[in-house]
């Protein structure tokens, strides 16, 4: 089994540190980014990584040589990211069919801002999805009771919890079928947060559904200072196992 990666990291993110965005943040020794991308590159199913980043990134050119070096056989293909998340997704799509990947061949999407996602988690996607017709995502089963607000800080209703997820990533979709509801939500002027969301879209007209598979709660996303001082913590007891 092959598949390609696309990674998103074309967010400003700098909520925490300062100019820096997020994903060039410092972490266990390196940037964040360079976690995020290690075990799709450490992975030789993976045959080309595609990372959209922001115009007038000087930060990512600078990590590059590092990264090739460390690639167990992916090609990395730099692509410029987008005004939103699915735009820069869309770019960093549009490169493959250059790189040998038809429309049935599988497209994972990571955030650049998930540096604790982990090579277990990468097979269990890569296993549990290999004979599905579109493809699913890694998720987490809400465990808070969720309230909805009234719009001025009173609550207005509990929501049942039963069949609520929250969406992590990799999503693991196939090609065509990421194109194709991508291209859909565009033209319907709808801007999608993730990946499942565009394909839950497009197969609203009866093509099946996208997958959910509990991931783990380590794999978080960046945000604030906590998430990285979690995720400092996560990646050195991996270190200390000698995991990572
Ligand atoms: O902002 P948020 O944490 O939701 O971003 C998720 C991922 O999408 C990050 O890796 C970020 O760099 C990326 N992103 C992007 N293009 C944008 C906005 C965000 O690639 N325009």
């Amino acid at each position: 089994m092959r598949y390609a990666l696309v990674m998103p990291a074309a967010g400003r993110g700098t909520r925490f540190a300062g100019e820096l965005p997020k994903q060039y943040a410092r972490l266990a020794g390196r940037s964040v980014i360079e976690w995020s991308l290690q075990p799709f590159l450490a992975d030789p199913r993976c045959v080309v990584a595609v990372v959209a980043v922001a115009s007038h990134d000087e930060r990512w050119p600078v990590l590059t040589p590092n990264l090739h070096s460390r690639s167990a056989g992916a090609r990395l293909v730099t692509v410029l990211g987008g005004e939103q998340r699915c735009h820069s997704v869309h770019n960093a799509i549009a490169q493959l069919s250059q790189h040998g990947l038809g429309d049935d061949d599988w497209v994972l999407v990571h955030d650049a801002a998930r540096p604790c996602v982990s090579g277990e988690e990468i097979d269990q996607l890569l296993a549990l999805l290999a004979s599905h017709p579109l493809g699913g995502l890694l998720a987490l089963r809400v465990t808070d009771t969720i309230k909805r607000d009234d719009g001025h800080g009173g609550v207005a209703e509990t929501v049942p919890r039963g069949p609520l997820w929250r969406a992590l990533t990799p999503q693991m979709f196939r090609l065509g079928v990421l194109r194709d509801a991508l291209d859909a939500a565009f033209a319907a002027a709808t801007l999608p947060t993730d990946e499942a969301q565009a394909v839950e879209l497009w197969t609203q007209a009866g093509r099946g559904r996208p997958q959910l598979l509990e991931g783990s709660p380590d794999n978080l996303k960046i945000t604030s200072r906590r998430d990285l001082a979690l995720a400092e913590a996560i990646l050195q007891r991996r270190l200390a196992r000698g995991a990572a």
